[in-house]
């Protein structure tokens, strides 16, 4: 079993596509931890009896809210940090507590788009191909080593919202096929 945590900011649909296809990617999710208290992925999550935990960053410096993420992900010891919709930029602090075991995943084909409002600016730009990545998080903002990547066309009908949602269904995808293959690696 490949035993992970995951963290989220909002709405949380890959994180529900985990949790769907965790028994057969041997994945064990320990625990999902999100920034935001609302966050639609938090009531996923406890529907699938998985331990939340909420870190609020308001009145706290990057650097201690960082310390603080750092001191729960710890008690866990996962094999890996899983950022799914977690949309908070984090300090060296955290990157370098966690060497090679938080991966992230970005809505379009990096090393292009980086940062937010990808679809709109796919659009803007008449791109052909967009997509998601899977990549390592390292101290630049989507920069890190990129694990795997999937492809979606874009249409000459497409609005951001269509083409994100049909990116959103690929990255679900794409999500678990890296997870099995990190449980994969783990136990050979
Ligand atoms: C996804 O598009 C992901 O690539 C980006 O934020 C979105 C999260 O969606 N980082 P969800 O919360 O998993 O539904």
């Amino acid at each position: 079993m490949l035993n992970i945590i995951v963290l989220i900011s909002g709405n949380g649909s890959n994180l529900q596509a985990i949790i769907d296809n965790s028994k057969s990617i041997n994945v064990n999710i320990m625990a999902v931890i999100s920034n935001k208290a609302n966050a639609y992925g938090l009531q996923r999550a406890k529907k699938a009896n998985i331990p939340t935990i909420i870190i609020e960053h308001t009145n706290l410096s990057r650097e201690e809210f960082d310390r603080k993420l750092v001191l729960s992900i710890k008690q866990y010891n996962p094999d890996l940090i899983v950022l799914a919709g977690f949309m908070r930029l984090l300090t060296n602090y955290f990157i370098e507590s966690f060497p090679n075991k938080i991966i992230n995943i970005h809505p379009s084909l990096l090393p292009k788009f980086k940062g937010l409002n990808t679809h709109q600016r796919v659009i803007d730009a008449k791109e052909k191909q967009h997509g998601a990545t899977v990549h390592f998080v390292n101290s630049q903002l989507d920069a890190g080593k990129i694990i795997k990547q999937t492809q979606v066309e874009v249409r000459e009908n497409d609005t951001a919202e269509s083409l994100a949602n049909r990116v959103l269904e690929k990255e679900h995808i794409l999500f678990s096929e890296v997870l099995k293959d990190f449980a994969n690696a783990k136990n050979n």
